[in-house]
């Protein structure tokens, strides 16, 4: 038996091509470490920062770490099901989540995925979760406002559509319920709501969830839930996520509003993940770029010019304390890079005073601009009477003989005080807003007993509704004050009819 030179060299030719074409190993890796959500990997060696790859099962992961001999990967599911020499694929793709209106209503995880049992989305949109923020050139200076429907929040630190506002406090202090009252307020306001839920009890969420749909605020909200019980890489993303489902309505010209809830949360997600993947640790373990962590996160909320399309965004951060420390690490960070905050304090809710937010402490450097003119001047004087009512309040519990002006302005206070209460889930429309906050700095309730204020509240609304629609109109869509003596002549006709308990 002859051998043919031809074979011979067709042979090699043919084990040339094949090993040219095996030796594809930039684009598949193996598993050389696996670790709590976190695996290393070998071979990826073109793999892209962010790129999204696919474990040999079918489950998901993040290149977050490119290292010399290997790469850092954040895995996107359950781990529990990869083994060290496992293959790992490059998809080529950067994170991305469906968008668009086809999320209305839903409830996803961090990766857009239905998690509500109501069938797969039919989106056919996506958005890369990680964009840039709009330039400067996009922006325009915040207007419009983003009414909360609660009264101390719309009457002294006033939110604009394209704000960043924080809301700020220790647990249990009524934190999530200004979030649902705001988006329940949105109802007919044209406004798209987000709300992201970070590391919090799937039992709350879910409770949220149903509040919102109940009163009909699902017809325009997205839920994006990445639970307690999900891995550490779901929490760190949920909030980027929710920002770029928000991000399609507002360069569509939209408005939107995206709640996060909590950013701490997120945060110890994030030091969870980079101790894991062996990042330097630095002040409270928190790796070095937390702040870059939220200031990305934060500085996608933008009012777009009217070239732009006009759209907003308006991002309310969460973020809780320890014992009322403002001054820890996180907080300070998200205090610096918002635009004001508002506080909420332990001891004035379990006091009876809720919503239980300081007014001293907080703050809103952009809103005011946008709130409405009745409003703006209703309510200019009601943060320094406060302010002198609990200067007097502590100072006054030791006296009896109390001048008339002091009395007075104690007086006011604790009328203020009680207007300023808001009950669960009764968001307030801005008209209804001004005609209370009118009456009571024009001192129609200062003979009122302190204990009837509410009642005069409800009444007053009643009143209104029936025999006062053209103020209340007036008020909605000119946003100035009705004339002083027409206001004036219907509240005292309410007043007279008015009856006091004994
Ligand atoms: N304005 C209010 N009037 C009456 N009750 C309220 C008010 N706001 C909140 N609550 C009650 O206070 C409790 C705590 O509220 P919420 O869950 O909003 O607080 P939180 O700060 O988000 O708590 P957590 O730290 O657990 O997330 C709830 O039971 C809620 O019903
Ligand atoms: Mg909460």
């Amino acid at each position: 038996m002859s051998i043919k030179a031809e074979e011979i060299s067709a042979l090699i030719k043919q084990q040339i091509e094949n090993y040219d074409s095996d030796i594809e190993v930039n684009d598949v890796g193996t598993v050389i470490e696996i670790g709590d959500g976190i695996a290393r990997v070998h071979g990826l060696d073109n793999v892209m920062s962010g790129e999204l790859v696919e474990f040999s099962n079918g489950v998901m992961g993040m290149a977050q770490n490119l290292e010399e001999n290997n790469v850092g990967v954040v895995i996107l599911g359950p781990f529990t099901e990869i083994r060290e020499g496992d293959e790992v694929r490059r998809t080529g793709r950067i994170m991305q989540v469906p968008v668009g209106d086809e999320l209305i209503g839903r409830v996803v995880n961090s990766l857009g995925q239905p998690v509500d049992g109501n069938g797969p989305i039919e989106s056919t949109n996506t958005r890369p979760i990680e964009a840039k923020a709009p330039g400067v050139m996009d922006r325009k200076s915040v207007d419009e406002p983003l009414q909360t429907g609660i009264k101390v929040i719309d009457s002294m630190v006033p939110i604009g559509r394209g704000q960043r506002e924080l809301i700020i406090g220790d647990r249990q202090t009524g934190k999530t319920s200004i979030a649902i009252d705001t988006i329940l307020n949105q109802k007919e306001e044209d406004v798209i709501c987000i709300y992201v839920a970070i590391g919090q009890k799937d039992s709350t969420v879910s409770g949220v969830v149903e509040t919102l749909r109940q009163r009909g605020a699902m017809d325009y909200t997205i839920v994006v839930n990445a639970g307690a019980s999900e891995p550490a890489p779901l929490l760190y993303l949920a909030p980027y996520a929710g920002v770029t489902m928000g991000e399609e309505f507002m360069y569509n010209g939209k408005h939107v509003l995206v709640v996060y809830d909590d950013l701490s949360k997120q945060a110890a997600a994030y030091r969870e993940l980079s101790l894991l993947l062996r990042r330097p640790p630095g002040r409270e373990a928190f790796p070095g770029d937390v702040f870059f962590l939220h200031s990305r996160l934060l500085e996608r909320a933008a009012k777009l010019s009217d070239e732009k399309g006009g759209g907003s965004l308006t991002a309310l951060p969460f973020v809780e304390t320890q014992a009322g420390d403002i001054g820890a690490y996180i907080p300070t960070n998200v205090i610096s890079i918002t635009d004001g905050q508002i506080f909420l304090q332990s001891d004035l809710f379990h006091s009876g005073v809720r919503p239980a937010i300081n007014p001293g402490l907080s703050v809103s450097r952009v809103g005011g601009s946008a709130q409405i003119k009745a409003m703006k001047k209703v309510a200019g004087t009601l943060r320094l009477d406060l302010a002198s009512f609990r200067e007097l309040e502590s100072f006054a519990q030791f006296g009896s003989d109390l001048d008339k002006a002091t009395q007075a302005k104690l007086d006011r206070g604790q009328r203020t005080v009680e207007i300023l209460k808001q009950g669960l889930h009764q968001p307030q429309r801005v008209e209804y807003q001004v005609a209370i906050i009118y009456a009571l700095v024009n001192g129609f309730l200062d003979d009122i007993p302190v204990e009837d204020v509410v009642r005069f509240e409800e009444e007053l609304h009643a009143y209104l509704k029936q025999h006062g629609s053209e103020i209340l109109n007036h008020i909605r869509e000119t946003g100035k004050l009705p004339e002083t003596d027409e206001f004036n002549k219907v509240i005292s006709d309410f007043k007279n009819t008015f009856v006091v308990s004994e």
